[in-house]
């Protein structure tokens, strides 16, 4: 699945400009967003009929729009990623050096560069190998532009060289891929068993099933994954890291271990950690003739410490509260209180009332209170993966 929900695609002025209605349909039938911004030499290529079709937006050209003035700021920030696709040698080269005659160019001087941009460039092959175009395409990637060079091929002009744009097909693939590669994932898992004698212990229900599913899916889109689970737990059927623990000590001492040594870039917190642990463990097995008192010491939230004891400063988390409660202001206050104590970046809630054999329903809430619902433990872990890849790349 595509990493971003909505797409700032931009066109400029080259013969390669009707392989982006292909690009385009492709991400309009994934459910993408897509705002088109052409030059005015990309619609000498490409009408915008044909781009108004395929997204459904209106195209824009010009930076002076009666009644939408702003659009040169507004649409950048209203994307998760930008696209120039095809690039030519002009919009490079003016780009490069800070020119913003039209709309495309003028966005790209207003770019926010917390989110990627993307440049998949298409030319003559003389027109790429310009010590002009190379210098422009070294400046785009200092800024922090993401190139996807071109192929070598048959160029439209009958010459054969490199210059020749990348297919739809790769340009979506590379994307998917950009950024992923080799990033560090930690998911925890199962339950904790705390110990009551040698032989005994308190455990949970906790079977690890959604977090080898969220798992298996961030592992497919390229992501390293050490998988922290509890003995019991199913693990991923994907390559990865599996590290295993039992009672909520020794869960502790692995967790705060791997934090800090290895910089991971997102930290799924699924595991569930008992509350509680015994006081005093007997060694040895507890004699069953008699009426047996435990006391039970309260364990400290593990997820409070998560980001305290990461080697990334920077690591996101997200932690997973299950309630049971149909009142909405007893969840809320609850999925707050997680935020407040572990400035967790998302909070995965689920109500005992919505999990069955069959069923998982539940949501995933960021900071700011946005909800994203989810059906199955599937579609909650190609939720999750999303929200990861467009955060991480
Ligand atoms: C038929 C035709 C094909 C062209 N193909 C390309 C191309 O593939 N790459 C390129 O950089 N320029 C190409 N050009 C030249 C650009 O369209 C021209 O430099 C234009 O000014 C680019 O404007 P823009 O960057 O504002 O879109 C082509 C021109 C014509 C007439």
């Amino acid at each position: 699945m595509f990493p971003f929900r909505k797409i700032l695609f931009k066109i400029s002025g080259s013969i390669a400009a009707f392989k982006a209605c292909a690009l385009i349909s492709r991400l309009v039938k994934e459910g993408v967003e897509v705002q088109v911004v052409a030059t005015p030499s990309a619609l000498n290529f490409i009408g915008a009929a044909t781009l108004e079709g395929l997204t459904g937006k209106k195209v824009f050209s010009e930076v002076f729009h009666d009644g939408q003035m702003m659009n040169h700021i507004y649409l950048d920030r209203w994307s998760n990623a930008v696209i120039l696709c095809p690039a030519s040698a002009n919009a490079i080269n003016q780009m490069a050096a800070g020119i913003a005659d039209d709309l495309v160019k003028t966005l790209f001087m207003a770019h926010d560069f917390t989110r990627p941009y993307f440049l998949v460039p298409a030319m003559n092959e003389k027109m790429w190998a310009h010590p002009a175009t190379k210098a422009s395409v070294n400046k785009l990637v200092e800024y922090g532009v993401r190139v996807l060079s071109p192929n070598s091929g048959s160029l439209a002009c009958g010459e054969v060289g490199e210059g020749r744009m990348l297919e739809p097909d790769e340009i979506y693939n590379l994307i998917c891929e950009t950024g992923i590669n080799g990033k560090k994932v930690l998911v925890t898992a199962g339950g904790t068993r705390e110990p009551i004698d040698s032989v005994r212990f308190i455990g949970n229900t906790s079977t690890g099933n959604t977090a080898a599913a969220i798992a298996d899916e961030i592992i497919r889109s390229g992501y390293e994954v050490t998988f922290l689970k509890s003995e019991s737990a199913n693990s991923p059927k994907g390559k990865c890291n599996i590290i295993s623990f039992s009672s909520f000590k020794d869960l502790k001492n692995k967790l705060f271990k791997i934090l800090a040594k290895e910089s991971f870039e997102f930290v799924i917190h699924a595991a569930a950690v008992s509350d509680y642990s015994v006081e005093k463990v007997v060694s040895g097995k507890i004699e069953s003739a008699n009426e047996l008192n435990l006391r039970l010491k309260r364990n400290p939230k593990l997820i409070s410490e998560i980001k305290k004891n990461s080697k990334n400063k920077r690591v996101k988390l997200i932690g997973f509260k299950l309630t049971d409660t149909e009142d909405r202001s007893v969840i809320d206050l609850a999925v707050k209180k997680i935020f407040l104590q572990s400035q967790a970046d998302f909070v995965v809630h689920n109500d005992l009332s919505l999990i069955s054999e069959n069923e998982h329903r539940g949501e995933i809430i960021d900071k700011d209170g946005n909800k994203k619902s989810f059906s199955d433990k599937s579609d909650l872990a190609k939720k999750i993966k999303r929200v990861i890849t467009e955060v991480s790349i």
